[in-house]
């Protein structure tokens, strides 16, 4: 029989019609003479019914169907009476009288019920993935996944860009994350890396003139893992030639707006820009959170000459006292909590979180005595009332950015200040072109290596000058205190590019060993030319409100990098290995 609705489909309009449905026994109630089986599909469910009076056939099977049982049915779509209609379901005012029912395949238990906010492990979840798939929630995801990527490509094809795929068996090179390695067979001993981006083909095309190029690529890095990072992850990957910041937000505001509005149906207004330095005065972190308020206010001034050891130390060593004042935070939070709090900052380099609640007696709390000397003076800088709890941070600049801007964001969502439904877009531009990364002690690039410099900051790349003052040109798209997307205008001369690459270490002859392909290319007609790429899959777990990626990835990897369904990664045969030239090391623990 050939199917002629999806359940989840049939309403009203189909009263009196019969229909043909397929799908996944969701629950049955036998009442004796009756059985109601619910339908799932991947529309949703319907509500059948079985009798001897409709079809003793039917019936019959029926009586043997069970959960997650695969069956076909033919029957009738009836209004159901009144009291039995059901407001939670949308297919809940009709239900369909059975004539005919196959079953076509029958099920074993599922270790868990295919149901919304079910409560078992990860791993679980992971390791029956198909099942777990069939959950309604898990559909509406990847359904909003599929729209997102619907509407990246009319988008792009509508503004005259050119879909263009790139190698995911490429070289490796150097800087960014640790490469994923492929070896190769016919060359033993030699390697290509899986893409960690597009990026410097996606340059390359521009040398090549195809001027506006999109793709949604694969990408791979090997770094540690957290809720919004998978291994394989997939970026809406943009590149452009001759175009400025501007024209190239313009293109991205376009895009998140068609996104917005065919994913999840939201219109989004044109979106606010923030300087780095002035989001991280204000927030603490590069990719603000600004659905809520509870800034970073700098009272080094009002508080230097305050006898207190902590906060002159800081002062005096170049540092900052800044705070964050909780409103209403002083009977929210107990002595316990913010020990706790205290330790967990510990992590960011703090040494420890001072604070105040402001009780009836003013200033109380461990640091109430030093302060209560500037009581009046620091509530009024920080505009902080009774009721309020106030939480310091005295340290360098990284250290209370990273600290307070967490504290802001963790308390920002207990005291539930934060609007669950708002969709907030910002533009973090104006970043510096180095960062320091603490792990290998050095100075890197903060977004790539070739992110163009400010045009006025290229002398700083110039020997004998301090290039960790130059700034780049290079944004990033936040969304809801996410890091979505980043680009930047690229460097498009030979000369600015071997200076860039000197800056970060390399010797010419490195330089020529891992970029000369690209150099060679930029002195042979280059155009100015940038882009970004978004993140695919931080846009859906944003766009459905999921706390990790894994949710909107139909076959993610664990936090341990692993895929308890299949059991990647696994050990391969010792003909594979010879085949490749490899052996495994003694030492290697299987
Ligand atoms: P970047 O490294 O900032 O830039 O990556 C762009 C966006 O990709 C997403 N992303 C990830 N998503 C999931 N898991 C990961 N491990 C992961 N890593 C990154 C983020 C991020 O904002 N080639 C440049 C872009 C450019 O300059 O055009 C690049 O890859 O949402
Ligand atoms: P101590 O003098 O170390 O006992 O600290 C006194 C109070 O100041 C305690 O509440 C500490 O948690 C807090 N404190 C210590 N170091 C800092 C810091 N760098 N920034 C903010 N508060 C701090």
């Amino acid at each position: 029989m050939k199917r002629t609705s999806y359940a989840g489909l049939v309403n009203e309009t189909f009263v009196g019609q019969e229909v043909v449905l397929k799908g996944w026994v969701q629950k049955r109630r036998d009442l004796g003479g009756l059985i109601f089986i619910d339908l799932r599909d991947r529309e949703g469910i319907v509500q059948l019914v079985f009798s001897q009076e409709f079809g003793a056939d039917a019936w019959a099977v029926a009586d043997k169907f069970r959960n997650e049982y695969v069956v076909e049915v033919q029957g009738v779509v009836k209004n159901r009476a009144d009291r039995e209609i059901n407001p939670k379901m949308k297919t809940g005012k009709v239900e369909v009288e059975i004539h005919n029912a196959t079953l076509l395949a029958a099920a074993k238990n599922p270790p868990f019920y295919i149901e919304d906010d079910i409560n078992v492990s990860d791993e679980l979840r992971l390791e029956y993935r198909y099942l777990d798939l069939r959950r309604p929630e898990m559909q509406n995801n990847l359904k909003i996944r599929a729209a997102i990527s619907r509407a990246t490509h009319s988008y792009f094809d509508n503004n005259d860009f050119i879909e263009i795929e790139t190698p995911q068996l490429a070289a490796s090179s150097p800087e960014g994350a640790r490469d994923y390695l492929v070896p190769s067979r016919v060359y033993p001993g030699h390697f290509y890396a899986l893409p960690q981006s597009p990026q410097l083909f996606k340059q390359l095309l521009m040398g090549a003139g195809y001027d506006r190029y999109y793709q949604i690529a694969r990408c791979f890095r090997d770094e540690d893992l957290r809720g919004d990072r998978q291994p394989e992850f997939t970026q809406i990957d943009v590149e452009t030639s001759f175009l400025t910041i501007p024209e190239i937000q313009e293109i991205t505001e376009g895009l998140l707006k068609k996104v917005m509005k065919d994913a999840v149906n939201v219109e989004i207004d044109s979106i606010p820009e923030i300087t780095w330095q002035e989001s991280m005065d204000r927030f603490g972190t590069d990719k603000p959170d600004i659905r809520f308020e509870m800034e970073l206010q700098d009272i080094s001034d009002v508080v230097k000459d305050i006898d207190f050891k902590v906060f002159n130390n800081a002062i005096e060593n170049g540092g900052f006292v800044k705070a964050i004042v909780v409103p209403g935070g002083a009977d929210k939070y107990s002595r316990k909590d913010l020990d706790k709090k205290t330790q967990y900052i510990e992590r960011f380099g703090a040494k420890g979180m001072a604070w105040i609640k402001i009780t009836e007696d003013g200033f109380t709390g461990p640091v109430g005595k030093f302060l209560k000397v500037k009581e009046a003076e620091i509530s009024e800088a920080l505009g902080a009332k009774k009721g309020d709890l106030i939480l310091f941070a005295a340290d360098n600049f990284k250290i209370v950015s990273d600290t307070l801007g967490y504290l802001r964001n963790a308390i920002g969502s207990e005291m539930e200040m934060i609007d669950e439904s708002k969709f907030a877009f910002i533009w973090v531009v104006d970043w510096p072109l180095f960062e320091y990364d603490e792990g290998i002690k050095r100075w890197i690039s903060a977004h790539h290596p070739f992110t163009m410099p400010n045009e006025e900051d290229v002398h700083y790349l110039n020997e004998g000058e301090d290039p960790h003052k130059a700034h780049a040109q290079s944004y990033d798209i936040v969304l809801n205190g996410y890091e979505l997307g980043g680009g930047s205008i690229r460097i498009h001369t030979r000369e600015i590019q071997e200076k860039m690459l000197r800056a970060l270490g390399f010797t010419p002859e490195r330089a020529e060993k891992a970029f000369g392909y690209l150099l060679k290319a930029l002195d042979m007609g280059f155009p100015p030319h940038g882009g970004l790429a978004i993140g695919l899959d931080r846009f859906a777990m944003l766009l459905a409100k999921r706390q990790n990626i894994r949710d909107v990835i139909a076959f993610p990897k664990n936090s341990k990098a692993t895929e308890p369904m299949t059991k990647a990664p696994s050990l391969v045969s010792d003909q594979q290995l010879t085949d490749l030239g490899l052996f495994i090391s003694p030492n290697v623990e299987e």
